[in-house]
Parts: C-alpha cells; structure tokens; sequence
C-alpha cells in the first residue's frame, strides 16, 4: 500500500474511495466553513460531471480532485482561476511531451486531452466570492474515449497518489503568483503554453460556429479571434480542434 499524499503547508486532504462528485463533497465542506486548500480526493466518482452538464467518466485508476479555494474577489474575476488550474494542470506534464493549453482551461498533451477542469463558486449578495471549488479531474492510468470528447485522450502515466501531490503543489504556486502578480503574469503564462497566434479556429457559440485566428486573450481572459468579418471577443464558447 502506497503512502499517503503530501500536500503543501497548510493544506488539508479529504480522501474518499468513493463519492458522487468532489465538486459537490467540497461545496458541502466549504458552506460548513472549511478552509483554503481543503481538498477533496476521491478513486472514483459514481456522478463525475464536465462543462455544459457533460458527465465526467470517473473509475478507479484516475485522479479526481476537487480544491476549495477562498480567493476574496468578484465574480467575474474568478473565471481567472481556470487559467490558474490549467497552468497547474500543465506543470503536472514531465518534459518530454508537447503541452498546449486551450481556451479557456484545457490541457493537451501530445494532442490529447489530459485534464478536464471545473470551477464552481458560491457568491454573496453584494457579489463577492465566498468560495470557489476548482475540480480537476486527470488521466492518470488510462484515457478515456467518448463520443462526446472534443479532443482524443492522453494519459500521464504515474501513480494517481503522486500527481495528487504533484497537482497541490503546482496550483498552491500557481495561486501565489495569481495573488502576487494578478491576471497579467497568469495570462502570459497561459499564452506562452497556447497555440501559436494565427492559427486557424472553430469556436462553436450554442448552436453556431465561429471561424477565425486565434489571436490571444485579453486581460479577463476573453478569446480574441480575427474573423473575415472582423475581430471578435467571445467571453463563453468551446474551441473545437483545428490548428490552435
Ligand atoms: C470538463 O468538462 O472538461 C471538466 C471535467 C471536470 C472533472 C472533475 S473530476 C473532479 C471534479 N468532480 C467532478 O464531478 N468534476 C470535476
């Protein structure tokens, strides 16, 4: 039996053998009053969710984790701590393979999709944060295929207790530099990781489809595109896989 993970100073680890979804375990904790870096690990999930009410396939043999952070800001800029959780994501990845972020917060490696990243915040009245949960889920064993998967997947490889580890301490260094730095260094990070600026892509808008280059993000973390018809900002959408 492998020894339990470390997480940084300060953090606390919440394991499970099995939930319906750490999201909704560390929402529960959080509204109790838990603390920043209360994490909530689980060796699978019987309801697993993705973006836009996708489910997440969760068996034994992946990481599924999910982060209570406290980050004391509006709303809005708490869309920043997706790209935050991507560039911990893309830490995890040993040198050697080819890591690209993609808009807003998925990691690929070696063209698969090794990460899947969901955020849930609880807001007070006057619209400040109370808590955000950053649930990221990793191929570690194995890469689930799906129909509905806009990317193939990829896998890291490794025991699940350590890239747990591996994770916590990325995002712990990564939240430090959001906090230290703000969204800016974030963002240059992020861009130094993603598609080159130029490259063709499809962003698909509820039930229509935006083509054009990718040219970068702006500072909260909106997608810029250079369409036929002119520059475009797009603040929700998914990228489908083209160049970028
Ligand atoms: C995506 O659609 O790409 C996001 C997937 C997020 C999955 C993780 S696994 C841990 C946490 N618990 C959940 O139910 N979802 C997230």
């Amino acid at each position: 039996m492998s020894s339990p993970p470390v997480l940084p100073d300060g953090w606390t680890l919440v394991a499970l053998e099995t939930v319906g979804s750490t999201n909704d375990e560390a929402a529960r904790l959080a509204d109790c009053g838990a603390p920043e870096g209360t994490v909530v690990w689980s060796r699978e999930q019987t309801g697993g969710r993705g973006r836009r009410g996708r489910r997440w396939s969760s068996p034994i043999g992946n990481l599924y984790s999910s982060t209570i952070l406290r980050p004391e800001c509006a709303a809005a800029q708490a869309a920043e701590l997706g790209f935050v959780a991507a560039l911990a994501v893309a830490d995890m990845v040993p040198p050697g393979r080819q890591v690209r972020v993609k808009w807003p917060n998925d990691v690929l490696v070696d063209g698969g999709k090794i990460a899947g990243i969901l955020l849930e915040s609880a807001v007070a009245n006057g619209g400040r944060v109370l808590y955000v949960v950053a649930g990221i889920g990793v191929n570690v064993g194995f890469a689930p295929q799906l129909p509905e998967m806009r990317y193939p997947g990829a896998a890291l490889g490794g025991t699940v207790e350590t890239a747990l580890e591996t994770l916590a301490a990325a995002l712990a260094r990564r939240l430090a530099d959001w906090r230290r730095d703000g969204f800016f260094g974030v963002r240059e990070a992020w861009l130094a990781q993603a598609g080159p600026l130029g490259a063709e892509v499809d962003v698909k808008l509820g039930d229509g489809l935006v083509r054009g280059r990718f040219a970068g993000i702006d500072q909260e973390g909106a997608l810029l595109l250079d369409t036929a018809d002119g520059p475009r900002r797009i603040v929700s959408g998914e990228l489908l896989g083209r160049a970028a």
